[in-house]
């Protein structure tokens, strides 16, 4: 498993880092497989795995069900667990019994936060004294939704720029270990990279980042109608998956399905029950 000082590494060599989201068992089990070298079980879980309209519903029960099943399934990867909606806003004991509670519980590395208040800074501070290692996230925070005003491109102007640059400082002299840019314009991505010391991992934020993030069931096509404009699919498991089912149930209706392959026999018909009727 790579560690926080692999990750650093990886910047200051110019390897660029993958990641992507996992939110079960499976999915976790298949990026492991491929090699990724981060996970992050994403409060995106909400939107894609449990059908609510924003990640504003997804609770602390949730995050652990499900980062207990992604860790099962990739015990060897560094795994990230987002902070939910107001986990992390009430008060700073509060916030650190819950990060506490995910790292216990599902064993996993690091938690997500987003953004860069005085409040989240401090809680960056104290949680990383606390040993527990934190991911930022900027530029878009869908759990902000509501205040930015609809899931847009953020830092498009100087001063929304100069701020968000200050605030990935600010992360970072905090004791963040990596930082998420969710949709800023590639320019500006480039320079908060290249101005700041860890590693930024971009999801609709340029090539420039160190890494990239991408959701599970966009990058896969699974489950999902549409697809933001900074995702490319790499395939389509929609499509696959629609396909396979209605071959089984064409098989079914028609008696195709178990065919003798698939059946079990018994090896002579005298250790059957007896039954009343005739054969
Ligand atoms: O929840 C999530 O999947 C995320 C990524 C979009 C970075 O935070």
């Amino acid at each position: 498993m790579l560690s926080r000082i692999d990750l650093q590494k990886m910047k200051t060599e110019n390897r660029k880092i993958a990641m992507v989201t996992a939110y079960d068992y499976p999915s976790s089990k298949t990026a492991e497989a491929a090699g990724v070298d981060m996970i992050l079980v994403g409060d995106s879980l909400g939107m894609v795995v449990l059908g609510y309209d924003s990640t504003v519903k997804v609770t602390m029960d949730d995050m652990v069900h499900h980062g207990k099943a992604v860790q099962r399934g990739a015990p060897d990867t560094f795994v990230v667990i987002d902070m939910p909606f107001m986990s992390y806003h009430i008060s700073l004991e509060q916030t650190l019994q819950n990060a506490q509670l995910l790292i216990q519980e599902t064993d996993g590395q690091a938690v997500k936060l987003e953004g860069a208040s005085e409040e989240i800074l401090q809680a960056t501070r104290r949680l990383t004294e606390a040993g527990i290692p934190v991911v930022a996230h900027l530029g878009l925070t869908p759990q902000s939704v509501h205040v930015l005003g609809g899931y847009k491109v953020q830092g498009k102007d100087k001063e929304a720029g100069g701020k968000l640059l200050q605030d990935a400082k600010n992360l970072a002299d905090s004791g963040a270990i990596a930082l998420v840019l969710e949709c800023v314009p590639e320019e500006l991505a480039a320079i908060i990279t290249a101005e700041i010391s860890i590693p930024t991992i971009g999801i609709g934020a340029g090539v420039d980042c160190d890494g990239q993030v991408l959701v599970y069931h966009d990058i896969l096509q699974y489950g999902v109608d549409r697809l933001p404009k900074f995702v490319k699919a790499y395939a389509d498991f929609n499509s696959e998956g629609k396909r396979g089912l209605e071959s089984y149930i064409a098989d079914v209706r028609e008696m195709r399905f178990p065919s003798a392959d698939y059946t079990f026999k018994i090896k002579d018909r005298k250790f059957l029950p007896e039954t009343n009727k005739e054969e």
